[in-house]
């Protein structure tokens, strides 16, 4: 058995006895109480953009993804990812890995759709990996008239307004980046980037913030903008994070909120799924 698979197999295990010697918890987790219906009246309309289906299809993001299993799969993660924010009050997480291609992107842009196809809740998906910006690719946006994206916010040439996008999709916003930019740990730690999250956070209604970023392992940035988030979200993958990877990964986030764990490209198609999901509380 994979480190991964005994670590999702350990944590459903807890949770089960979580479950079973506390009625509460138990209680809470069917009865859940629905949020107060937003109020939708102040939310501003940021630039609209028309997202190119084509690539949604060829990127397997929603809502063009076709496959039955995987498009459950991202509601039971949208769900327990919803209920785990709500459980803490946290309202931004970032979504990381151990090393490249594990589908944080994917995992990110696919989520982020999904959170906003639920009519209470308000998102912005913003592009924070720096060095390998792939959001705008995935969702099929190019900068064809001169766009801006967060770089050129990050550098001083483009406001708020001018860097924010919504998608067809209302309760969207989407923050890509279309140049790659050196120093990254430095730039996110920037004054410019601490004016960018309050202007995020200011936002009416209030949105959930996913931050799609690098891995832990290739860089510092996770570990310099993890002051300014909730939470991590750890995707690993199915024959590609390997054991000593996830365990110095293990290390680097020990400090960190882990929001939870996706395990992706599973082999075993758990629920006819090919995502599984696990909290991973510490
Ligand atoms: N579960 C999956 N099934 C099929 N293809 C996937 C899956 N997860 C990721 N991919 C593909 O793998 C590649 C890398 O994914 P990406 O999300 O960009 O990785 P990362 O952001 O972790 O570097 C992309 O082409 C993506 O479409
Ligand atoms: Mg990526």
């Amino acid at each position: 058995m994979s480190i991964i698979e005994e670590a999702v197999r350990k944590s459903a295990e807890r949770h089960a006895r979580q479950a079973a010697t506390d009625p509460l918890r138990s209680q809470s987790r069917l009865r859940r109480v629905p949020p107060p219906p937003v109020d939708t009246s102040q939310a501003q309309r940021f630039q609209p953009i028309a997202l190119d289906k084509a690539a949604l299809h060829d990127n397997f993001i929603l809502p063009q993804l076709q496959d039955a299993g995987a498009l459950r799969a991202y509601k039971i993660l949208r769900t327990r990812v919803l209920r785990r924010l709500e459980a803490n009050q946290w309202h931004s997480f970032a979504v990381t890995g151990v090393t490249a291609g594990e589908g944080k992107t994917l995992t990110a842009v696919n989520l982020a759709m999904a959170l906003a196809q639920d009519v209470n809740t308000w998102v912005a998906l913003i592009d924070l990996d720096l060095q390998r910006p792939r959001v705008a690719e995935y969702l099929g946006m190019r900068s064809t008239r001169g766009e801006k994206g967060l770089s050129d916010y990050l550098q001083g040439n483009a406001t708020f307004e001018n860097i924010v996008y919504q998608p067809e999709l209302e309760r969207l916003a989407v923050i890509p980046n279309f140049s790659p930019m050196l120093n990254a740990s430095e730039t996110l730690t920037s004054p410019r980037m601490s004016e960018l999250m309050q202007a995020l956070d200011a936002e009416t209604p209030r949105r959930i913030l996913i931050f799609d970023m690098p891995p832990v392992l290739a860089a510092d940035d996770v570990l310099a903008f993890a002051p300014q988030i909730d939470g991590l979200l750890l995707v690993v993958a199915e024959g590609t994070t390997d054991r000593n990877s996830l365990r110095r990964a293990k290390e680097v986030l020990a400090e960190m909120n882990l929001l939870g764990v996706v395990l992706n490209r599973s082999a075993e198609r758990l629920d006819a799924a090919y995502y599984s999901y696990s909290y991973a509380q510490r």
